[in-house]
């Protein structure tokens, strides 16, 4: 995966890039990250990159000849013929998805961020390039950088070699639509809470049948929509069926949740 992040604050994204998961898939060659400064493709003297806003109010907005100069340069850098594919962090954006981390993952032309910050970008960034627009979350950000690691850590965990041992990105929440079972590492007593004893028990298939129902709970419990439109297995409705009937359950997140 290539990845190029336009941004006028590269300082802080370069320590991100550096460290954990990014850093070791940059060292297996299944990653390249390239940080660009959108001040070095002005074009005035004092490296201009955002202005007031036409029509006037609060805040700036990053000028637009900037990021048409910069991906222009990369088009340049990559050849000819090679095409990029464009995209906007906005919290306008089509919402992220692990959908979307698997198909960022297995994208081969090079990914370029455009990054806001301030009010935003000219709009005719947005007309002039058509980027995807991207949102991570019903909530503002300050830039469009925090977006962009997201997710380039999303979707790096999904190329085969970056994680030590690829079953664990399989068994994440929902690569299944489902989420997650939960997790235990020693010591088998921690304050008094213990390990479930199936985990100690050694028998795989009681094992992983645990697993699949806590998975199954986690879901019903705490993200009851996912399971909404799922086509479930005979054993998942099975297990499902003991799950409702256990004593307590209740969904702990709502429709809104
Ligand atoms: C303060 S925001 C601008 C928000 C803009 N005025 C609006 O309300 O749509 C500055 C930049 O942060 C980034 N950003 C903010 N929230 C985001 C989100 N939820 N997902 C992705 N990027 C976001 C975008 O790059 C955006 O240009």
């Amino acid at each position: 995966m290539r990845c190029e992040i336009l941004t006028l604050f590269p300082d802080l994204v370069q320590p991100v890039v550096g460290q954990s998961m990014l850093k070791r898939a940059q060292e297996k060659g299944l990653l390249s990250v390239t940080v660009r400064n959108l001040r070095d493709f002005t074009q005035d003297r004092h490296h201009v990159a955002d202005d007031a806003p036409y029509g006037g109010g609060a805040g700036m907005v990053m000028k637009a000849e900037p990021f048409f100069q910069a991906v222009e340069a990369l088009q340049r850098e990559y050849g000819p013929g090679s095409s990029l594919r464009l995209v906007m962090p906005s919290p306008q954006g089509c919402p992220f998805s692990q959908r979307l981390a698997e198909n960022l993952a297995h994208e081969r032309r090079p990914l370029v961020f455009l990054c806001g910050h301030y009010e935003g970008i000219d709009e005719r960034v947005r007309v002039g390039l058509q980027p995807e627009e991207i949102s991570i979350g019903d909530y503002v950000l300050t830039g469009g950088e925090l977006a962009a690691l997201v997710m380039i850590d999303a979707a790096i965990r999904l190329i085969p070699g970056v994680l030590g041992d690829p079953e664990s990105a399989h068994a994440d929440s929902f690569m299944d639509s489902l989420l997650d079972y939960p997790h235990y590492t020693r010591p088998a007593d921690v304050r008094g809470l213990n390990v479930p004893e199936v985990l100690v028990s050694g028998n795989h298939e009681a094992v992983r049948r645990w697993r699949r129902k806590a998975a199954l709970r986690n879901t019903y419990l705490k993200r009851p929509d996912l399971l909404r439109d799922r086509e479930l297995s005979a054993e998942d409705r099975g297990l499902l069926n003991e799950i409702s009937s256990e004593p307590g359950v209740a969904a702990q997140c709502g429709e809104e949740g």
